[in-house]
């Protein structure tokens, strides 16, 4: 029998956000490999194992997924949202050795940030960035940096991994930063966990933005300089005059 392994994302949280190609990926799965909370998502069913590891194993769960393809299994590794931002499927890659060709796919499903967007409005209808900031993958002094740069350049922003536990000050340093270079009155939003039953979201300014606003279920928006809110709602234009 042939393996292959499947990067899948699970989308947000609510089921009815998984496509419908993860779930016919997982409907042929012989395992499932994935974080405790995601892998926590698959109903169970005989002919499936569920292999649910620990946080920061990424590299061991992903060599575990390409060996057991090879053995012939059909191995879907579950994230959260889209497997390609701040997940699986780099991860993947960095596991694979040289000369290795598996039959491998990635999946698409909806990230955090874009689930969030439509519940807030259309706040990155004009360009926007994406940053991590986790710390645990890079030096901090870089996230700041991306950070600075970023509102310098006007840019909407989404940040994943806002704040934890083990580093409960740096978001609060981001803001500072953020204030700086965007100024107290700019719009910002605080979506916590999209699309399940703890949903919640709220949109400030960074003047009245606090670190614990935001924790690590929550994806922050920060508008660019044009972004505004129109009754309920925050978008930004698609246009800059
Ligand atoms: C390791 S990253 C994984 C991102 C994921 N691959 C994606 O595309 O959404 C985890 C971060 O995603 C964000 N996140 C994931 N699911 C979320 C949800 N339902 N609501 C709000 N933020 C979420 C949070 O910022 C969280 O700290």
């Amino acid at each position: 029998m042939t393996g292959w392994v499947t990067v899948a994302g699970l989308g947000p949280g609510n089921m009815r956000l998984v496509t419908p190609e993860v779930t016919q990926a997982l409907a042929e799965a012989t395992d499932v490999v994935g974080y405790i909370p995601y892998v926590a998502r698959i109903a169970p069913r005989d002919g499936l194992t569920l292999h649910a590891t620990d946080n920061r194993v990424e590299l061991t769960r992903a060599r575990h997924a390409l060996d057991m393809a090879a053995a012939g299994g059909r191995v879907v590794v579950v994230s959260s949202g889209d497997p390609g931002v701040f997940a699986m499927a780099s991860a993947l890659f960095e596991a694979l050795t040289p000369g290795e060709t598996p039959d491998l796919r990635i999946l698409p499903g909806i990230t955090a940030m874009l689930a969030a967007a439509a519940r807030i409005g259309a706040p990155l209808g004009h360009d926007f960035c994406a940053i991590n900031l986790s710390d645990n993958l890079k030096p901090w002094a870089l996230v700041e940096r991306r950070l600075r740069l970023a509102a310098q350049a006007d840019f909407a922003m989404a940040f994943y991994n806002p704040r934890s536990a083990s580093r409960p000050h740096q978001f609060a340093r981001a803001l500072e930063v953020l204030r700086e270079e965007c100024g107290a009155a700019r719009l910002i939003s605080f979506a916590r966990a999209v699309s399940t039953p703890d949903e919640t979201t709220s949109t400030t300014t960074l003047g009245e933005a606090t670190a614990d606003m935001a924790d690590m279920r929550t994806v922050v928006i920060v508008g660019n300089s044009a972004t505004r809110r129109i009754g309920p709602w925050v978008y930004t234009p698609r246009g800059v005059e």
